[in-house]
């Protein structure tokens, strides 16, 4: 894969910058996966957000802002951090599982645009005095996802307004004398542009009952292939074919709706990868398995032992010769049988083995993919195991970091002593 972006030499200035583990990312990387997402074909204009979820460090953000990118932001902190990384306040959507008045209150006041993803969030939106860009995020009745855990549609999924509550939004909307201009859905993760025509069908026929609205919104979703054998999503067909259905909207109705997309994953997974070293290898003897220990785990990447999500791992040869080889399996440094590396695919809790170049005590690995849902996902500071810094590569080779080391004074702060 051509996303392996770390050589030895690149590898051991790092190390000698900031130690490992560390999160490295690639800026060319980011920048042409944005390229492929603002040129995807579309009907009557397409504006792409990025879903910061999927990584919120701030140079990143600033990365994505210097594309032309705005944001899709989960929570009203993530809202909050949009903006103190310069995004202005128009530039963010808020679609947010949970959202509080005081939370809501003063962002409403700047202008964001806020999907409300329930009955209750209208009510709150209407009594918060909202008066910027509304849109409604529904449940299809569909949903997509490698695993049940990444999928977010269809009756077994609590994101966004289920399709058949359309009758009492449509009341409880003109009740509250609310403009809808945005239909919004997401409904997972997944490759098939036939779940995308699906989808976009789908919402498309909710946005016919709204004839205020002018942007239509199918969220992220797009999915990239991290090892060899998973299928990444083609934007192109998938961007014609959502193309398609907005063109036949159109002629059905006459209306020409924009389209918006918000993907996290396409954008950072393979722009990222935690690079880390080998704390030690243990085996559990003939019948058992050779066990490699790495500097990181859950504690910087959690996915695997999540979703038991597969990442390409190399262990870098050194001195050696790459033939010298082992099958094995890679663990991480946590107190816990569930800091698995190389879980069976789909199945985090069946140990699966890899054949790596023969890794030694303080040889350096780099775990690939781990740009989306890893540094703003892990289960940092299990163990005590501190908060581990971030690089970006520049298009020079050039070593920026983006986020220190954590102190175990700045772990602390928040606590107080017994009185
Ligand atoms: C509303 C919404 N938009 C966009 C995304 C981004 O998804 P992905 O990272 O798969 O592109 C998510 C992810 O959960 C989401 O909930």
């Amino acid at each position: 894969m051509d996303s392996q972006f770390i050589d030895q030499p690149l590898a051991e200035r790092i190390a000698k910058l900031c130690g490992t583990p560390v999160y490295v990312y690639d800026r060319a990387t980011i920048e042409r996966q944005a390229d492929i997402l603002l040129s995807m074909p579309n009907a009557f204009g397409i504006s792409v957000g990025y879903a910061m979820k999927a990584c919120s460090t701030r140079a990143i953000l600033e990365v994505i802002r210097n594309k032309g990118i705005t944001i899709d932001a989960s929570s009203t902190w993530e809202a909050e951090r949009a903006l103190r990384a310069g995004f202005k306040p128009g530039e963010i959507s808020l679609s947010a599982q949970e959202l509080t008045e005081e939370g809501l209150r003063p962002l409403a006041k700047l202008g964001i645009k806020i999907n409300a993803c329930s009955l209750s969030q209208i009510e709150l939106i209407a009594k918060v005095g909202f008066n910027g860009e509304f849109g409604l995020r529904w449940n299809p009745g569909i949903g997509s996802g490698g695993t049940k855990k990444t999928n977010v549609g269809g009756p077994a999924s609590s994101f966004g307004i289920w399709h058949e509550k359309l009758p009492a939004v449509q009341a409880l909307v003109s009740r509250l004398g609310l403009k809808v201009q945005r239909i919004h859905s997401h409904i997972g993760s997944g490759a098939d542009v036939r779940v995308w025509e699906k989808a976009a069908e789908l919402t498309l026929r909710i946005a016919a009952v709204f004839p205020t609205v002018t942007h239509f919104n199918l969220g992220g979703g797009f999915k990239v292939a991290r090892v060899p054998g998973e299928k990444g999503t083609d934007v192109h067909a998938a961007g014609t074919s959502i193309r398609d259905s907005i063109l036949r909207f159109h002629s059905e109705t006459g209306r020409r709706l924009h389209l918006e997309i918000e993907p996290g994953t396409f954008l950072l997974a393979n722009s990222g990868a935690v690079l880390s070293r080998v704390a030690d290898v243990v085996d559990t003897g003939k019948e058992g398995h050779v066990f490699v220990k790495l500097d990181t785990g859950m504690t910087d990447i959690l996915r695997p032992s999540l979703y038991g999500s597969q990442h390409p791992i190399v262990v870098l040869s050194g001195s050696q010769t790459a033939s010298e080889q082992v099958s094995c399996v890679v663990v991480g440094h946590c107190c816990e049988s569930g800091d698995l590396l190389t879980p069976a695919p789909g199945i985090n809790d069946e140990l699966s083995e890899r054949t790596l170049v023969r890794p030694e005590i303080g040889s350096l690995a780099v775990i690939y993919g781990a740009g989306a849902y890893c540094s703003a996902m892990s289960s940092k500071n299990y163990n005590s195991f501190p908060e581990s810094p971030e690089v970006l590569i520049d298009s020079n080779r050039d070593i920026q970091t983006i986020r220190s080391r954590q102190t175990l004074d700045q772990m602390l702060q928040n606590e107080h002593p017994l009185v």
